[in-house]
């Protein structure tokens, strides 16, 4: 089985702040680091590095040669990544010494995604493959609804937030992810909470509170425990959390299995500094001991 990722590719550019700037405030940065980045890069690497075969969907500009062959270098299928006349995307990062974070984003050649190139790419998938979608990029609808024909289980993390966007893919997906403040968010456009919207999976992770799963078919809530680290930086470890829990069950395994092996995966992210360059592989994950 395969991974069809339609996601961002982004420049990190990593800012480390002793605090987060405040309206008119000029502030100096102690360090600036250069990651690659991206939600859907993000997922697309740990997925790999949990051991799936993943097919990375997205766009860069000229300007994005570098991020592409990282992408094939930490084992993601490029081939169907474009380079378009336009700026790849970047991310300016202010990471402060609490490892809370503030990220503007420029979406650049992610957003220039076409149908086109969807149908492409898809057209060498296979029943029971896995599209993944997020909010970086353009097409979610149409890639959700393409997949579905073709017989994928479509998954779909609601990040960034965008109520419109969500509301469009809704009706094809198998799992949903998203954050506590998604969440509210998710119930506030639609009146109902996220496990109630007949999608079949629900994930809700929690921070440092865990994570939820709601198996809307059984009509159950089973309940993960978080690991207790430190935090240096929590940037990207949501997008681990995602691209671990997709390679696993895309691998096979059943969720709770799944849910686990991210767990460990992200609690190991928030513990260091970077973003796609840092995921760890699932030897790291397995083997990795948390007080
Ligand atoms: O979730 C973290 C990611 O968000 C960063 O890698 C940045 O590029 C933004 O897309
Ligand atoms: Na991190």
């Amino acid at each position: 089985m395969a991974i069809w990722n339609l996601g961002s590719i982004n420049a990190d550019m990593v800012y480390a702040v002793p605090h987060l700037p405040g309206p008119g405030e000029t502030l100096a940065a102690t360090g600036l680091e250069r990651f690659l980045g991206g939600k859907g890069a993000n997922m697309s690497v740990a997925a790999a590095r949990a051991g799936a075969h993943v097919a990375h969907i997205g766009a860069v500009g000229a300007d994005g040669g570098w991020a592409v062959e990282r992408l094939t270098e930490y084992g993601v299928d490029t081939r169907f990544v474009a380079r378009l006349d336009h700026a790849t995307g970047h991310a300016i990062i202010a990471v402060d010494d609490a490892g809370e974070n503030q990220i503007i984003l420029f979406p650049g050649a992610n957003r220039q995604i076409g149908e086109a190139q969807l149908g492409e790419a898809l057209g060498g998938a296979s029943d029971g493959d896995i599209l993944l979608i997020q909010n970086e990029t353009s097409a979610q609808r149409a890639a959700a609804h393409l997949a579905r024909e073709r017989g994928l289980r479509v998954c779909y993390a609601a990040a960034p937030f965008d109520a419109q966007a969500v509301q469009a893919v809704l009706p094809y997906l198998d799992l949903l992810i998203l954050n506590q403040v998604e969440a509210a968010q998710l119930q506030e456009a639609t009146g109902s909470p996220p496990e109630k919207l007949g999608v079949r999976d629900v994930i809700v992770t929690l921070g440092a509170q865990g994570a939820a799963h709601f198996d809307s078919e059984a009509g159950t809530r089973r309940d993960y425990p978080a690991h207790r680290v430190e935090a240096v930086d929590t940037t990207g470890a949501g997008d681990t959390f995602t691209g671990y829990v997709l390679a696993a069950l895309d691998l096979g395994l059943p969720m709770p299995q799944a849910i686990g092996q991210a767990m460990r995966a992200a609690a190991l992210m928030v513990m260091r500094h970077g973003t796609a360059d840092v995921i760890p592989d699932l030897k790291e994950v397995l083997e990795a001991r948390f007080a």
